[in-house]
C-alpha cells in the first residue's frame, strides 16, 4: 500500500515541471483551436508529408483567408501535430481535408479532432457535412464511420498515388442534428 503510493507521488512528481510549465517543458496537452493565417506553413507541412499532391503554403493561405472557411488545428504541446478545414456554402459543408502527423497516428487524435470541428459546422447552423475520401483509405474511411458519416456516392479514378495509379474516391454524408 504504502509502496504503491510512493510510486504514484514519484510519477506525480516526476510529471510535475511539464503540468505545471507545458510550454516550457514542451508537455502533452492537447487542444484543438481555430487555425489562422499564421498557421499556414505548418499545415502545408503536414500536408504535404500526408498526401500525394501535397498543398503549398499559399494554397492554404487562400483557403484560411476565406470567410466561408473554417479551420482546426490540434496541437500536442506547443506543436501542432494535426488539422482539419472545411468549406462552407450555405447549409452545408465540405471537409477538404484532415491529417495527423505520422507520429501519432493511431492514437485517436483525429476522432476529437473531427468531433470538436462538427461541433463548430453545427453551431454554425449548418445542415450536412460532405467529403471525399480514398475507398481504400481503411483509417480514414474508419474515422469517417464512426464518427457517423455513410457512403452516398462513388467517383472513379478520382485521385492518382504517387505511382500514377488512378483511385476511386466515396462520397459520405453527414447530417448534423
Ligand atoms: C486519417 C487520419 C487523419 C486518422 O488519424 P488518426 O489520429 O490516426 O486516427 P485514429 O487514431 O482515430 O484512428 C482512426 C482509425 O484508423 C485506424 N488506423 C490507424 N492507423 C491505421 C493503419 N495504419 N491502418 C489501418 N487502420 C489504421 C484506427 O485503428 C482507427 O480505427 P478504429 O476506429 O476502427 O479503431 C490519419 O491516418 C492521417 O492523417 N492520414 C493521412 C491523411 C489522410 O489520409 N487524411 C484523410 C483524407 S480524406
Amino acid at each position: 500500500m504504502i509502496e504503491s503510493l510512493m510510486s504514484s507521488l514519484g510519477i506525480w512528481l516526476a510529471d510535475l515541471p511539464s503540468r505545471l510549465f507545458p510550454k516550457l517543458f514542451g508537455g502533452t496537452s492537447v487542444a484543438i483551436e481555430p487555425a489562422s493565417l499564421r498557421d499556414a506553413p505548418r499545415l502545408a507541412q503536414l500536408h504535404r508529408a500526408s498526401f500525394h499532391r501535397g498543398w503549398g503554403t499559399d494554397e492554404f493561405e487562400q483557403i484560411l483567408i476565406e470567410r466561408n472557411a473554417l479551420a482546426h488545428r490540434l496541437r500536442r504541446g506547443n506543436r501542432t501535430i494535426g488539422f482539419i478545414v472545411s468549406r462552407i456554402a450555405a447549409d452545408e459543408a465540405e471537409i477538404l481535408s484532415v491529417a495527423i502527423a505520422a507520429k501519432y497516428r493511431g492514437q485517436g487524435y483525429s476522432r476529437d479532432l473531427l468531433r470538436t470541428h462538427l461541433g463548430h459546422l453545427a453551431g454554425h447552423g449548418l445542415k450536412t457535412v460532405f467529403l471525399e475520401v480514398e475507398e481504400n483509405n481503411r483509417p480514414a474511411r474508419s474515422l469517417y464511420a464512426r464518427a457517423g458519416f455513410r457512403v452516398v456516392g462513388q467517383r472513379e479514378r478520382y485521385y492518382k498515388d504517387a505511382g500514377g495509379e488512378q483511385l476511386n474516391a466515396v462520397v459520405m454524408r453527414r447530417d448534423l442534428s
